[in-house]
């Protein structure tokens, strides 16, 4: 897809961080754009800003996009304000997890919805609309660079974008063979300034375990005060968002976005294919 001015763009967590900043990205280029998210005055507040910028163009539709039947909700509204949809940002997501046995049920069900099936939905619903307009589309789904590593010690996050990965590949595949005229690209961050760390916000009650989880030790503490630093330190979401453009522009499956994680994602691939087994991955070191 090489022409936005004019199209819809519809993104996911529209509210905050990557997803506000693909939103201010798409204005513009001149694109309508749909802003969905689950957080409605954060969402709110955001389109209020952005249309008293100028850009009145945008609609913004609370959503939930675990529920199916929300991002059913999210394209018929879409449809009925522009009449079409072009490019579609599976953008929602939440840090969560931590060790892989003690995550419960609940955990791993809040991320993998917010994070996975969100995308399987985002899909199942936008690309058959695609394809009947018959006009150049793109679907970018957020993964992370989480999604290309292994033995990052965050379990349930890691699982939902490597899921993200290979459904983002499979959907490329199948695009193919149907000779579609929809592009599609797996973004996969490393740390960016947003919001993640306070997923929690987010979470919804009956996904949220009644019993509070252990006490972190010293150094789990530790961990957590430095990945915080690292990621106030990071990418801002609007260089992000400048490097998404162009790779859609090329039509790019793979959208990276810190060349320090490359040598990180051969050394797991090396060690796959020469059958040694990991060493400890230290994202930290970047
Ligand atoms: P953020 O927390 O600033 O923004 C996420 C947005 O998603 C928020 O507005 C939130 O309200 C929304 N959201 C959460 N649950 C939702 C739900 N059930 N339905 C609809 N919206 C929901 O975080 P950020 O970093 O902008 O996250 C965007 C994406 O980028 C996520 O998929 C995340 O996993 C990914 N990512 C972020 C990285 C980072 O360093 N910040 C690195 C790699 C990937």
């Amino acid at each position: 897809m090489k022409e936005f001015k004019g199209k819809v763009a519809v993104v996911t967590g529209a509210a905050s961080g990557i997803g506000l900043a693909l939103t201010e990205k798409c204005i513009a280029e001149g694109m309508h754009v749909v802003m969905a998210d689950i957080e409605q005055a954060a969402l709110e507040a955001a389109a209020e800003k952005l249309r008293s910028g100028g850009s009145n163009s945008i609609l913004a539709v609370k959503t939930d996009v675990s529920i199916a039947s929300e991002i059913e909700k999210l394209k018929d509204q879409t449809i009925q304000e522009f009449g079409a949809v072009h490019l579609l940002f599976n953008n929602a997501g939440v840090g969560g997890g931590g060790n892989t046995w003690m995550s419960t049920k609940k955990d791993w069900d809040w991320v993998l919805g917010v994070n996975l099936w969100s995308v399987i939905y985002g899909l199942q619903t936008f690309v058959p609309q695609m394809i009947s307009q018959d006009t150049e589309c793109h679907v970018v789904n957020t993964a992370s660079v989480a999604g290309l590593l292994g033995g990052t010690t965050n379990g349930c996050y890691s699982v939902s974008k490597h899921g993200v990965v290979a459904l983002t590949e499979s959907f490329y595949a199948d695009l193919q063979t149907e000779g579609a005229k929809v592009g599609t690209s797996v973004l996969c961050p490393g740390f960016v300034n947003t919001r993640i760390f306070e997923s929690g916000r987010n979470r919804p009650a009956d996904l949220t375990d009644d019993i509070a989880p252990p006490a972190m030790t010293p150094e789990q503490e530790a961990r957590v005060e430095m990945f915080k630093k690292i990621l106030e330190q990071g990418m801002q979401p609007a260089e992000i968002a400048d490097i998404v453009f162009e790779a859609i522009r090329n039509d790019q499956l793979y959208i990276l976005s810190h060349e320090a994680f490359g040598p990180m994602i051969e050394a797991r691939a090396r060690n796959i294919t020469t059958g040694n087994n990991p060493t400890e991955v230290n994202l930290f070191a970047e």
